[in-house]
């Protein structure tokens, strides 16, 4: 068994990405900038955001934390991010999720201009990743195929299974395997038989947000194990996959923490650069 070391990766990755921003400043005469929205006091939240907010200054953006307190109104919200679509500044917006659930989420989202969605949430961009023709896709399933990528294994034609289908994981994971002409299943809580299904799967990925979840007895003998899942429980930061089990018969495995976490904020800033045009 081998680890995916998604710490080492995303360094690695993001040393090309500052290369790439002195580039990009040289011949815009301007940093990239990212706003990132924050409402309410989620420590969880709080934490994703500081480390997104210190990973653009260590690449060379000009990164912008816009805080509300959690009974922040939606017309509040409204105005500032037309606020945002409107500064030429600002290349990239992202509202950290969840909100505070008197607040539509669906609906604050799709305020943000599509050329601004670092996060690939909108209907537009959401729609060309569908079509196999991303600008800009979700950022943890874009880590992801990174991780696999960094093994050497070819991705084309094996099975993957994803046990998971949100918006924010699930269902881009889902296009971006098929773009790399993997075979594609989705799972999730109504599904029946799930072992049988995940114990043919040469690619596993675990979004499920269910602390080991994920048992050796689930998983096929050399199979590749992603694990997209960051629980805090009473025993620190646990993945969705029991890393001590599985890790005894996977080929290769991610860790939590130090495995999707890191590659997902790179793909952030990879994004916010696509999104300033380089
Ligand atoms: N909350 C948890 N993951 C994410 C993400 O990828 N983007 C945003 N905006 N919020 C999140």
């Amino acid at each position: 068994m081998k680890i995916i070391d998604g710490k080492a990766i995303s360094e690695k990755v993001r040393n090309e990405i500052k290369e790439q921003t002195q580039v990009y400043i040289n011949k815009h005469g301007r940093k990239p900038g990212l706003a990132v929205i924050i409402a309410g006091d989620n420590p969880a939240s709080k934490t994703y955001v500081a480390n997104k907010i210190k990973a653009c200054k260590e690449v060379g953006f000009n990164s912008y934390c816009i805080e509300f307190p959690k009974n922040v109104s939606e017309d509040t919200l409204t105005k500032k991010i037309i606020e945002l679509n409107n500064n030429e500044d600002i290349d990239g917006i992202l509202v950290q999720l969840p909100l505070p659930s008197h607040l539509n989420e669906k609906y604050i989202l799709s305020l943000i201009a599509d050329n601004k969605d670092v996060d690939g949430f909108s209907a537009y961009n959401m729609g060309l990743l569908a079509l196999g023709r991303p600008k800009i896709a979700a950022c943890t399933p874009l880590g992801v195929i990174e991780l696999l990528k960094s093994t050497g294994e070819s991705i084309e034609g094996k099975h993957a299974v994803i046990i998971g289908r949100s918006n924010i994981v699930g269902k881009p994971m889902a296009m971006l395997l098929l773009m790399e002409n993997a075979t594609v299943t989705i799972c999730h809580s109504k599904t029946k038989n799930l072992s049988e299904i995940t114990k043919t799967a040469d690619i596993l990925i675990a979004a499920i947000g269910k602390p080991c979840f994920v048992k050796k007895d689930m998983v096929k003998e050399d199979a590749i194990v992603i694990d997209v899942g960051i629980n805090r429980t009473e025993k620190g930061l646990q993945g969705d996959v029991d890393f001590n089990e599985v890790s005894e018969i996977a080929s290769y495995i991610t860790p939590v923490p130090g495995g999707v976490g890191p590659m997902t904020i790179t793909m952030l800033l990879k994004n916010t650069l696509t999104a300033a045009g380089l």
